[in-house]
């Protein structure tokens, strides 16, 4: 039996304002993409869940297909959000998403309102909620109109099955247009998702950063530690279980190689400000422009509570993030996969 600390909102997490909403988000948020899946350890998993919240953590990210196999992210959540959260619920912040490939034929995935609309349901069902928080858009759709998966989404909070809703990974010029629709039906995006990390300067490149900062749209940033990449542990080889080395894990062995040399620079940084690379990781996304929170993501209850102590780590002063820029200069890469 889960009893939740009543310490937890006794400043033990700072919250952001998301651009300007109403609504404040803590500045690091769990992400369940990877660890939460039937593949995974469930006793870890609900701990994890549990230590979060605990520790102030009042955001939970999920969408229609993690896993694996996909939708059991949300069951394992949905199940231990019913056993152990439901007298917590409207203290949680829990998004969900649709886009990718969820289930066969030609609504299984993308931007119809087909998709979007169904997808929500069985969201809805896995997670054992009336209603999710947020609702994304997971990825731009090239061949959906996109006033039709605006207004899949302005459904969802005409329906009451989303408080707000949110894009993921669509370049700025989709963006723009999907904001306005959006406006135009009475809606408005409360939050951008894109990948952000030191090592993966896209939405700075791009102009999206500072774009959302001057309309007051928030932005979650995933991956901050580049999946990993950014926690010292890949700076002597690929450690077994790390997702590099998991089969089912989305992290390739050559990027990896990659970012060697560049993981050993800002290791030697971090080296020198007395901080493990994690939390200088961690703290470089929050002091970007428009970042409200760094969505991370953690396989075991120890990985969580060291991100979680990135809020402790101190500011980075301009000698440092010139270092930075040096060694990951802001380049527009491929777009967001
Ligand atoms: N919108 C989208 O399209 C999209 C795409 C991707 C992710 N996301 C969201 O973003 C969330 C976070 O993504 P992510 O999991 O890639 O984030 P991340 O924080 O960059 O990487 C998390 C991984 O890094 C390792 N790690 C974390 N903390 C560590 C620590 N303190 N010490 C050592 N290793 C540590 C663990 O991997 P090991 O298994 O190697 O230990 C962990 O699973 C996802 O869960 C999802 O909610 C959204």
């Amino acid at each position: 039996m889960y009893s939740a600390d009543p310490d937890r909102y006794t400043g033990r997490m700072p919250y952001r304002r998301c651009g300007k909403s109403g609504l404040a988000l803590p500045e690091i948020s769990l992400g369940c993409w990877h660890n939460f899946g039937h593949a995974d350890d469930q006793h870890e998993a609900r701990a994890i869940l549990r230590r979060a919240f605990d520790r102030g953590v009042t955001h939970f990210d999920l969408a229609n297909n993690y896993g694996p196999p996909p939708g059991s992210a949300e069951e394992n959540v949905g199940r231990i959000l019913a056993e152990d959260f439901a007298a917590h619920r409207d203290e949680l912040v829990i998004s969900t998403k649709a886009g990718h490939l969820m289930w066969d034929g030609p609504y299984g995935e993308w931007g119809s309102r087909k998709h979007l609309l169904s997808s929500l349901d069985q969201s809805l069902r896995r997670l054992r909620l009336d209603y999710v928080d947020i609702f994304y858009s997971h990825r731009p759709d090239p061949n959906t109109p996109l006033e039709e998966t605006m207004s899949a989404l302005a459904t969802a909070v005409q329906q009451g099955k989303a408080l707000y809703v949110g894009l993921s990974k669509y370049p700025l010029k989709r963006l723009k247009a999907a904001v306005k629709i959006l406006k135009d039906m009475g809606v408005r995006c409360l939050i951008y998702q894109p990948p952000y990390s030191i090592l993966n300067r896209w939405p700075e490149a791009n102009g999206v950063h500072g774009w959302l900062a001057e309309k007051g749209i928030g932005s979650i940033v995933f991956s901050p530690l580049a999946q990993g990449m950014l926690t010292g542990k890949y700076l002597h080889g690929i450690p077994e279980g790390s997702r590099a080395a998991r089969p089912e894990g989305f992290l390739r062995g050559e990027q990896v190689e990659q970012a060697h040399q560049q993981l050993r620079a800002l290791a030697a940084i971090a080296d020198e400000h007395g901080l493990p690379l994690q939390h200088l990781a961690i703290r470089w996304v929050l002091q970007q422009t428009a970042v409200t929170s760094a969505l991370i993501g953690a396989r075991t209850v120890a990985q969580l509570d060291d991100s979680l102590n990135a809020i402790h780590a101190p500011l980075l002063d301009e000698e440092t993030l010139r270092r930075i820029d040096e060694i990951s200069p802001i380049d527009p890469g491929r777009p967001p996969e």
